[in-house]
């Protein structure tokens, strides 16, 4: 069920008509709704408690790099969520946020020493090492401060997984996690570590994942490396398996949620570890629309385009992965239909956000949204051609706030330095 719905003829985001939204915020602007966020983490909630006994349920990370607006991170952290972090900068979001750091896990290829020093000093839960040479900073920079770094390694599986090539990660040509024998190797390392303690594994296959089979596949070696490292005396007391809950952004079959609670109940659960789970993109994903106006409707010999005032720089997706985005207009549903090329401003062909879409015909001044952008929407603009960061809403109900204030020109230019010598 949609949080974006036509009443009246217009659309509003839950109780809240985006043209009231537009009309106070301009436009480019995301839309999310707290009613859809609060909806998806229940259901992923419901579904492992209807699976797992209670006293086994897992930590649910929040992976915020998918949305890290402040009031979403509130949002989510007062449903009981916990948080995935990739960077010193996501950490000091889920701090100023209030995540308890024992429900903060830190994640990523490259952690660079002050963000490896950074999630020590504040406690979180683990490390997750991806790399050998990280696992030997980590513990040098621990006993540096004095502390003991909780970590688990990030099992490579080598497997496909993630519904396309750039979302996925597991597998062996990528640059993600660790080979089985590097695993092991790692545990060795770390039993003559001073300061870390070993604590399990991670994996992460990519984002996107639309069957149970694919996670089987994907973890179809995990119960036998347990008990291989178990018997080689390491302590296994936590799995992180990761994201990958898909969304659908056009008409994707779903994962079977149940089904999928019911393989973690079966495979994961008689492993007897701490269950960690870093849903990202399902929770936020269809919960946001990209809130823009048409500028033009230009048309050539060969084509129509709407050429729209948000662009690559605000939602990279489609121009990164050629991803499907719906677009529909705010009102005059009922228009004669046009097949159109939705455009941005950038000067890039790859600004588009749809190529032969039929819509109701449009003109200047008239407001569109592109659906499911509430995921790494915001979270991966830019300034590129100095385009000024989109300005963000909160919708509950029949009240809204903006939450983030569109970004001026003066903090764009204001961050540049031209020594006198130019
Ligand atoms: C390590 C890790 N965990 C979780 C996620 C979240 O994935 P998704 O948004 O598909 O749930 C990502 C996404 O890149 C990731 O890299």
């Amino acid at each position: 069920m949609s949080s974006f719905e036509k009443k009246n003829g217009v659309l509003h985001a839950e109780g809240v008509s985006l043209r009231d939204i537009a009309a106070k915020t301009g436009t480019p602007t995301y839309v999310y709704s707290s009613a859809h966020i609060k909806g998806q983490l229940q259901a992923l909630q419901g579904a492992m408690s209807a699976a797992l006994p209670a006293d086994r349920q897992p930590l649910l990370c929040y992976a915020c790099k998918a949305n890290s607006n402040l009031a979403v991170l509130s949002l989510l952290r007062g449903q009981g969520s916990g948080l995935e972090i990739v960077s010193e900068g996501e950490l000091a979001r889920g701090l100023r946020a209030g995540f308890d750091p024992a429900k903060i896990v830190s994640t990523g290829v490259g952690k660079q020493r002050s963000e490896i020093a950074a999630c020590l000093n504040a406690g979180i839960a683990q490390l997750n090492v991806e790399s050998l040479p990280e696992l030997l900073h980590i513990q040098e920079i621990a006993a540096e401060i004095g502390k003991t770094a909780r970590v688990v390694f990030r099992l490579n599986p080598n497997v496909s997984g993630g519904g396309h090539d750039k979302i996925s990660t597991g597998q062996k040509h990528h640059k993600f996690g660790l080979n089985e024998a590097q695993v092991f190797e790692g545990f060795k390392m770390a039993q003559s570590m001073s300061h870390v303690e070993a604590m399990g594994l991670s994996i992460h296959i990519g984002s996107q994942v639309f069957t149970v089979d694919s996670f089987e596949t994907a973890f179809g070696k995990l119960p036998g490396i347990v008990k291989d490292l178990r018997a080689q005396g390491h302590d296994i007391s936590r799995l992180d398996i990761g994201g990958g809950f898909p969304i659908q952004y056009k008409d994707e079959k779903l994962l079977d949620l149940d089904a999928y609670a019911r393989w973690v109940r079966d495979i994961i659960l008689p492993l007897e570890t701490q269950i960690i789970m870093e849903p990202g993109r399902y929770l936020v994903g269809n919960a946001g629309v990209l809130l823009t106006e048409v500028l033009y409707a230009k048309e050539t010999p060969d084509r129509n385009f709407l050429i729209v005032d948000a662009a690559m720089n605000d939602l990279m997706r489609p121009a990164l992965y050629g991803s499907y985005h719906a677009i529909e207009p705010v009102q005059n549903h009922d228009a004669p239909e046009k097949i159109y090329d939705v455009a941005g401003p950038v000067c890039e062909s790859s600004d588009i956000f749809a190529k032969d879409r039929t819509l109701p015909e449009m003109k200047t001044g008239d407001l569109a949204v592109i659906r499911s952008a509430g995921a790494y929407g915001f979270s991966m603009a830019s300034n590129y051609n100095t385009r000024a960061l989109p300005a963000e809403v909160l919708v509950e109900g029949e009240r809204w706030a903006i939450i983030r204030k569109r970004q001026s020109l003066e903090e764009i230019l204001g961050a540049d330095i031209a020594p006198e010598w130019v």
